[in-house]
């Protein structure tokens, strides 16, 4: 049993190829101005044709594991956040095992969408407290690429890929940690983000191909109100929890759907821009691995120290959301 965990690695990898809204322009009814304003994306990363999202999972895997000084065997559980697994099944988290050679973990993937991050992280810190195991490897990964509609200028736009990773351990100093988590799901609204094709619903056959059923589907509009929504209950609870005030957060890093999404939830929570990460602009919403993503950068510009409180909070498809409140 520990009191708590701590981070002790984390990486990221983003595809090299990049797609612009002018190149967007050119293929789909859409503009640079018209994204940009709407969404504050400018670009994102897409993943090659001969990459899936393990591919991109072993790569982020690979640095969080070199930061933690760490060998893949001393893993013992692999947690995958994805909705672009390689295949139904074997698990991407068990692609992913045989890929690093990380022979002594468990694996398990986690289907939450844009809050897998968060969920995984959650389940993380009670297995590692309850002393079930002490050095797990959580990763998020996608290629939202693969199942977008590129014809469709109302999703195609929004959508990237990339993959971020984080390896977590026991911690027993009483100063770092999850100070505060909350999860939650509205599955009624599950029609607003859905994949509905090549499941036991809708097997795949040539006609849902037909219908582009293997692609995703979003109500764009709908989605905006309950993200805004969820995005600040989600924080209240976990300030509330914490005994904290909005102003003592250091870095708030919300998922990376649309700037005007960001700056709303921002701004009610109660948390001045200039504490906010924002990589939206770069990467679009890359799902489950936007929040590992910003983390592993704002890492890297140094803008978080010891000591610091950090704020996650994502939703997402299923509806799904989540909040963790960290202390660095
Ligand atoms: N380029 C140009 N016009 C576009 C467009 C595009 N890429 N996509 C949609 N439009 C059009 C629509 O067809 C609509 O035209 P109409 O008025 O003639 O019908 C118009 O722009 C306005 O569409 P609307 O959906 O009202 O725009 P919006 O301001 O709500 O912005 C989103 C659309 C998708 C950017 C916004 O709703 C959003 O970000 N929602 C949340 C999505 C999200 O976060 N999803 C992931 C959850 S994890």
């Amino acid at each position: 049993m520990s009191k708590n965990i701590k981070i002790v690695g984390v990486g990221s990898y983003l595809p090299e190829k990049i797609l612009t809204n002018l190149d967007l322009q050119k293929t789909v009814d859409t503009s640079d101005e018209w994204i940009r304003t709407r969404t504050g994306i400018r670009e994102r990363r897409i993943a090659r044709e001969d990459q899936a999202s393990s591919d991109l999972a072993v790569e982020a895997a690979k640095i969080a594991l070199q930061k933690a000084s760490l060998k893949p065997e001393e893993i013992d559980l692999i947690l995958v956040a994805t909705i672009t697994p390689d295949m139904f099944f074997p698990s991407t988290a068990c692609i992913v095992q045989d890929k690093l050679g990380a022979k002594n973990a468990a694996a398990l993937d986690i289907s939450a969408a844009c809050s897998g991050f968060i969920y995984g992280l959650v389940v993380s810190h009670s297995l590692i407290c309850q002393g079930q195991y002490k050095k797990v490897l959580l990763i998020a990964a996608e290629t939202l690429s693969k199942i977008t509609d590129w014809e469709d200028r109302s999703t195609c736009v929004l959508l990237g890929d990339g993959a971020g990773a984080v390896v977590l351990a026991p911690s027993d100093s009483g100063k770092e940690g999850l100070l505060a988590s909350t999860l939650g799901a509205i599955g009624s609204a599950g029609n607003l983000l859905y994949l509905p094709g090549g499941g036991s619903r809708n097997p795949t056959t040539h006609q849902t191909v037909d219908k582009k059923l293997h692609y995703l589907k979003m109500q764009g509009n709908d989605l905006f109100k309950l993200a805004v929504k969820s995005l600040v209950e989600a924080a209240e609870n976990v300030i509330q929890k914490a005994k904290i005030k909005p102003q003592d957060i250091d870095l708030f890093i919300p998922h990376q759907a649309n700037i005007r999404i960001i700056n709303a939830s921002a701004k009610r929570i109660g948390i001045p821009m200039d504490r906010v990460y924002i990589n939206v602009d770069r990467y679009g919403n890359t799902s489950a691995a936007s929040i590992p993503i910003a983390l592993d950068e704002a890492l890297r510009e140094g803008k978080i120290k010891k000591g610091d409180l950090i704020l996650l909070d994502a939703f997402g498809g299923g509806l799904t959301w989540g909040a963790c409140l960290l202390r660095w």
